[in-house]
């Protein structure tokens, strides 16, 4: 007998099925509210609606879980490398090793980019933010593919549309940063691994053997894998609902990039860096500065502390702590604003105030720490973000498609005003 939920509004009983997922989460399907009942629900935010059911990513905010396709974040970062796992999330399972080398050599065939897309970048200021450049060659690949516009084509052009994501999302990183720093850009030279190439387009200047830092590479791959899908998130809850009105992968994508971009989202890891500098700026003081956070008048916010999902902990910010130590001790980086984040650190998972309200430091401050260490520029830091979440987000986009989801669209409560006659005023 399926379990029910029961709903009683004016005396009268309406009853819903319970439906469970894999990992005994429980939700109410309100499927026929509207129908049965008259009514909507409302929850702003959505913190309490599923979306859709999905077999991607699994997380559990109490216990502070994290896998994609069923393999544990921990087992994937310390083991895997960004390309298998972004095989893993679009395709279900780890690959073959045939199946690693094809996926691999048809993501190097596709990593040049038109090159009118360089007329795209030249009309972008040097000035320009480099999220907000990123999103616009994203969405311009519909104009340069413009059979990916029927994402239901065929299972073939699909792959090489994700293909061509995954292989161009790099080119058009280091182009957007060339572009800021009003530097030529590089091509990419295919004879090396997906960060490494990154590396050396972001790096390379005109006529010089740049050095890949092993490091460095390792330690963006690593970031690449823990940001690489994270369930219904608000970007990709937003790559979810533009692709559900069947438009094309690219402007789905464009538009998640655009909502990674905010300062509560993916831009949280560029307003950490910043409100480090501020504190540096302002003499270094962190209890200061601790102090205006616990004052609600101070209008300060800690950034990179606490989760809206992880009730405990992040579980992508372990490892990635553990990758920044590493990294600044390999790098040998002396920053004294990374001294402020330690001292911050030490006394957010020490101090009653941040513990009771569950304010530990999240993946967002970890991640512009090493960023910041790889000599990424602060305005980069959300595109690195956005490299590491495509996968997750080429995943969910391709897993609605497959199960033909209907077209979001929620429902209001309106608020406005009641009918009332239109009085026309004279116009001349
Ligand atoms: C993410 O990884 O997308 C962020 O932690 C935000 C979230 O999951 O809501």
């Amino acid at each position: 007998m399926a379990k029910t939920a029961e709903l009683i509004v004016d005396g009268k009983t309406y009853k819903f099925p319970l439906v469970e997922g894999t990992e005994n989460e429980t939700a109410i399907d309100i499927g026929n509210l509207l129908e049965e009942a008259g009514l909507i629900t409302l929850d702003l935010g959505y913190k309490n609606t599923g979306a859709t059911k999905s077999a991607i990513t699994f997380l559990d905010g109490d216990k502070g879980i994290l896998r994609y396709r069923g393999y544990s974040i921990e087992e994937l970062a310390a083991s895997s490398n960004f390309l298998e796992v972004a095989y893993l999330l679009i395709f279900g399972e780890l690959p073959t090793t045939d199946q690693y080398k094809k996926f691999s050599d048809d993501i190097k065939k596709h990593t040049m980019v038109h090159e009118d897309t360089r007329k795209i970048l030249d009309g972008f200021p040097s000035s320009s933010h480099p999220m907000g450049v990123l999103a616009s060659m994203f969405c311009a690949q519909t104009a340069f593919y413009p059979e990916s516009l029927d994402p239901n084509r065929s299972s073939e052009a699909v792959y090489l549309s994700i293909i061509r994501s995954l292989a161009k999302m790099p080119t058009f990183a280091a182009w957007a940063y060339k572009n800021a720093m009003g530097h030529p850009v590089n091509y990419p030279d295919n004879s090396l691994d997906y960060c490494a190439r990154f590396m050396k387009m972001m790096y390379a200047l005109p006529a010089e053997q740049y050095e890949i830092d092993p490091v460095v590479a390792d330690a963006l791959d690593k970031l690449l894998i823990l940001h690489a899908d994270h369930e219904q998130n608000c970007s990709t809850s937003t790559v979810r609902i533009v692709g559900s009105s069947k438009a094309s992968i690219y402007s789905s994508i464009s538009a998640g990039i655009n909502a990674l971009w905010g300062p509560l989202h993916g831009g949280a890891n560029q307003e950490v860096i910043l409100m480090l500098e501020q504190i540096k700026k302002d003499g270094g003081d962190t209890d200061k500065w601790i102090a205006k956070a616990k004052d609600k008048n101070s209008g300060f916010r800690l950034m990179g502390f606490g989760h809206r999902v992880y009730k405990n902990f992040d579980p992508r910010a372990k490892i990635i702590k553990k990758a920044a130590d590493d990294v600044l001790k390999k790098l040998g980086v002396n920053d004294p604003v990374l001294e402020i984040a330690l001292k911050l650190e030490e006394v957010a998972l020490r101090d009653s105030y941040f513990i009771e309200r569950k304010l530990y430091p999240n993946v967002d401050f970890y991640s512009g720490i090493i960023y910041r260490a790889l000599g990424i520029p602060v305005d980069m830091f959300t595109v690195m973000f956005a490299m590491g979440r495509l996968p997750g987000w080429i995943a969910q986009w391709k897993e609605l498609r497959e199960n033909k989801e209907p077209i979001g669209r929620p429902r209001q409560i309106y608020t406005g005003q009641n009918l009332r006659p239109y009085v026309a005023i004279k116009k001349r």
